[in-house]
């Protein structure tokens, strides 16, 4: 990714030359912090630059904090835009893809300023309805600030996301769903660009629970006028964690977290502080993590709550998992069992855990076939798994995933966030030395993943 200087020091809370306010001597906006001159900016380039190298590592312990979960403040921040003032975000990780958030809301005009893991985010009255194809194309995520612009400003231009490395990802449902609200689309030279003078209340039934269109509509309904019922609604603990943030800005939403979601329009929203839930996949890439090499955890913060299923699937593979006041406890002696794994929408096993599961599959006693149901290609890190010595093989939609005693460390290539996790997990139970090239992939969703790891006792060094 490249860094804009200048948001780079909102975000830091420090000074770049003369560009901002503090650098000129003014206090802050919060007037919490004296200007004080930037740090290097992190080494991290592009996601398809920097790497890691694991070796074999067991007998893990300690504990690991969860940071916030990236799905969620992604489209916490889109939210900003339906209110004008200063909103506050806790417990907000520090990744690529937040940063990215950032820069979007920065190039429509909103201020972002991160101190520490809380960010405040400015909304002026005016802003530029529009999200350019250079931050789009860096993450689809940014979609979702279609549905709070038309129900906000009455317009927004937003660049159309690409394909993939899971396949080609339509956003028929966001542009349907927000239509029948009343806006208008049109499209030419890569960009939607669309219209609403007024939203009105509806009801959309989604043809599949779709997170980010239940977002993108869940956002631009809290300000229509009347009531709009979301049916087939996705049911992930994002979606009740925006909601939750929607309606303590004043809007009125019942139902976020089943299929029906019933939100009433109101005429305005406020700015509110709001504590982000912690990352479910991260504490699900860390249970793998233990689950390989064995040993025993603690998830700080993370929600038992949140990941039932997994729960319930890892505990089928040998694994001990119980919730404790501090988050979760997991314990594992490093001998898996085979098991067969379908991804479904929440609350079902997530698609973001499967490239997970496989790396675990991959050295588990026994067959597992999965099954993947959420997005057509995301099969690509299987084959950097194979050139590990992994037995799999694809057929359509299935994985069948025959368990080894041991892989065999080799250079592979991590292709977007859980791909280059599966690979880290992989790299624990292989022979040798594993050098994973594109690891900025993993700084998009993962906040300080190596040192967190280490901290564990993997043995993990990043290389520039
Ligand atoms: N779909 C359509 N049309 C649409 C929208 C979606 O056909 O208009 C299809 C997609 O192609 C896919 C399925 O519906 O086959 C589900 O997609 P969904 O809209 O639920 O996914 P998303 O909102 O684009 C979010 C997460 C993903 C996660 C999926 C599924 C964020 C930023 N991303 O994507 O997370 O895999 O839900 O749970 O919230 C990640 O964190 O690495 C990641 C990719």
């Amino acid at each position: 990714m490249s860094w804009s200087p200048r948001l780079a020091a909102r975000l830091l809370g420090c000074t770049s030359g003369q560009e901002i306010g503090v650098a000129r001597g003014k206090p802050a906006h919060n007037g919490r912090h004296a200007p004080h001159p930037c740090p290097p900016l992190p080494a991290l380039m592009s996601s398809d630059s920097g790497r890691l190298v694991v070796r074999p590592s067991e007998g893990l312990h300690g504990e690991v904090p969860i940071a916030g979960a990236k799905n969620s403040v992604l489209k916490l921040m889109a939210a900003t835009v339906l209110a004008e003032g200063t909103h506050v975000l806790h417990n907000v990780p520090d990744l690529t893809d937040v940063t990215d958030m950032a820069e979007l809301l920065s190039a429509m005009g909103l201020v972002v300023t991160r101190d520490g893991a809380t960010l405040t985010i400015e909304r002026p009255a005016e802003i530029v309805p529009e999200a350019p194809y250079e931050l789009v194309e860096r993450m689809r995520a940014s979609i979702v600030v279609l549905g709070p612009l038309l129900a906000k400003v009455g317009e927004a231009r937003v660049a159309v996301p690409g394909g993939d490395d899971f396949g080609h990802r339509p956003i028929d449902m966001h542009l349907a769903s927000l239509e029948s609200l009343g806006a208008r689309f049109t499209s030419s030279h890569g960009f939607i660009q669309g219209r609403a003078d007024q939203l009105h209340g509806t009801s959309v039934v989604l043809d599949f629970p779709s997170v980010g269109a239940t977002e993108n509509l869940l956002m631009a309904a809290v300000l229509a006028k009347g009531t709009t019922t979301i049916d087939n609604a996705a049911r992930e603990p994002e979606i009740a964690d925006l909601a939750s943030m929607l309606n303590r800005m004043g809007a009125q939403v019942v139902g976020a977290g089943s299929s029906t979601i019933e939100i009433e329009g109101v005429a305005e929203l406020t700015p509110v502080e709001h504590t982000v839930i912690p990352d479910r996949i991260e504490a699900a890439t860390f249970l793998a993590v233990v689950g390989v090499a064995g040993g025993e955890v603690t998830l700080l913060g993370a929600r038992a709550d949140h990941m039932d299923m997994l729960i319930q699937k890892l505990g089928t593979m040998g694994m001990r998992i119980s919730p404790t006041p501090e988050g979760i406890w997991a314990m594992s002696k490093g001998e898996l069992r085979s098991t067969d794994i379908s991804t479904l929408p929440y609350p079902g096993v997530a698609t973001d855990y499967k490239p997970l599961l496989v790396a675990m599959l991959t050295v588990a006693e026994g067959i597992g076939i999965v099954t993947e149901n959420i997005f057509g290609g995301r099969f690509r890190y299987i084959s950097e798994l194979v050139r590990m010595g992994a037995d799999i093989r694809t057929e359509g939609h299935h994985a069948v995933v025959r368990g080894i005693p041991a892989l065999s460390g080799a250079p592979v290539r991590a292709s977007d966030i859980r791909a280059g996790a599966a690979l880290v997990i992989a790299g624990i139970r292989a022979e040798g030395e594993t050098l994973i090239s594109g690891a900025g992939h993993l700084d998009r969703g993962y906040e300080r993943f190596d040192e967190k790891l280490r901290d564990i006792g993997v043995d993990v060094t990043r290389l520039p």
